[in-house]
């Protein structure tokens, strides 16, 4: 399956900075890739993108993501933002569910799956971030956690799951730099994997990224495991060449 490489900018950025980091990917990305590219930017810089974009054919080659969307369509919902406006930006991605927003915004499982459907209803792809923490690790409950997270999602979409995007992202592993070993990973990956089987004939074709402290150096290694379809990137997706590094792992 092609590899996903996602960039999560988290509250990132600023509009020199995002454009000097847009120019340098757009002009390394190799133009023979198979590697399917985004950067998940923040709600306010969806703009910029789509006007750098016009001076900047390159940039073509980057799909443009955003970090959240509302569970609501429209409305008295100060704050939010529509998955119809995303769509309207030019999202073809949205991060749903990542431990930020669960940890820091008590968003739940069922939240999280009506922000799955509302954006699969718009024609954007929800990448939904699951995983244990670490307590929950040592506990032993990490196949518990990431199943539970999941089922929610599944139960919400039905036979649309397979239109998803799964990331596993051991809490413990963000902005860390302790990354799960590519066998940890792919421990966890593969029970997913026979969740989704469970689900869906069509599971074989659900990107299941790994996420957390994912770099330059340890890309490789967590890209060759058999069901780690690709990453969702925080830090390292903030430095054009660790980035690129990472895209050119996965597309080897
Ligand atoms: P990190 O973040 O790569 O900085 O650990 C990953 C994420 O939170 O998506």
């Amino acid at each position: 399956m092609k590899k996903l490489i996602a960039g999560n900018w988290k509250m990132n950025g600023s509009l020199a900075a995002n454009q000097a980091l847009l120019q340098e990917l757009a002009g390394g990305l190799p133009p023979q890739r198979r590697t399917d590219v985004v950067v998940c930017v923040p709600a306010p810089y969806l703009a910029q993108f789509r006007a750098l974009a016009q001076t900047l054919p390159e940039l073509s080659a980057i799909d443009l993501g955003a970090q959240d969307v509302s569970p609501h369509a429209s409305g008295a919902y100060t704050g939010e933002v529509g998955a119809a406006m995303l769509k309207e930006f030019g999202c073809r991605y949205v991060i749903v569910g990542h431990s930020e927003r669960r940890q820091y915004h008590g968003e739940t499982d069922a939240l999280v799956a009506d922000k799955a459907k509302i954006a699969l209803a718009a024609g954007i792809t929800p990448i939904v971030c699951i995983g244990e923490t670490l307590a929950e690790r040592e506990a032993g409950r990490t196949e518990e956690v990431v199943k539970r997270q999941l089922a929610a999602v599944i139960h919400t979409n039905g036979h649309c799951i397979s239109e998803i995007v799964v990331a596993y992202e051991p809490v413990w592993a963000i902005g860390t730099g302790k990354t799960a070993t590519p066998e940890e990973a792919q421990a966890v990956h593969a029970v997913l994997r026979a969740q989704l089987k469970a689900a869906t004939d069509h599971a074989d074709r659900v990107k299941i990224l790994y996420g957390g402290s994912m770099n330059a150096a340890n890309a490789a290694s967590l890209l060759a495991q058999p069901d780690i379809d690709g990453g969702l990137i925080g830090g390292a997706s903030l430095k054009a060449p660790d980035f690129l590094t990472i895209v050119a792992a996965a597309d080897a």
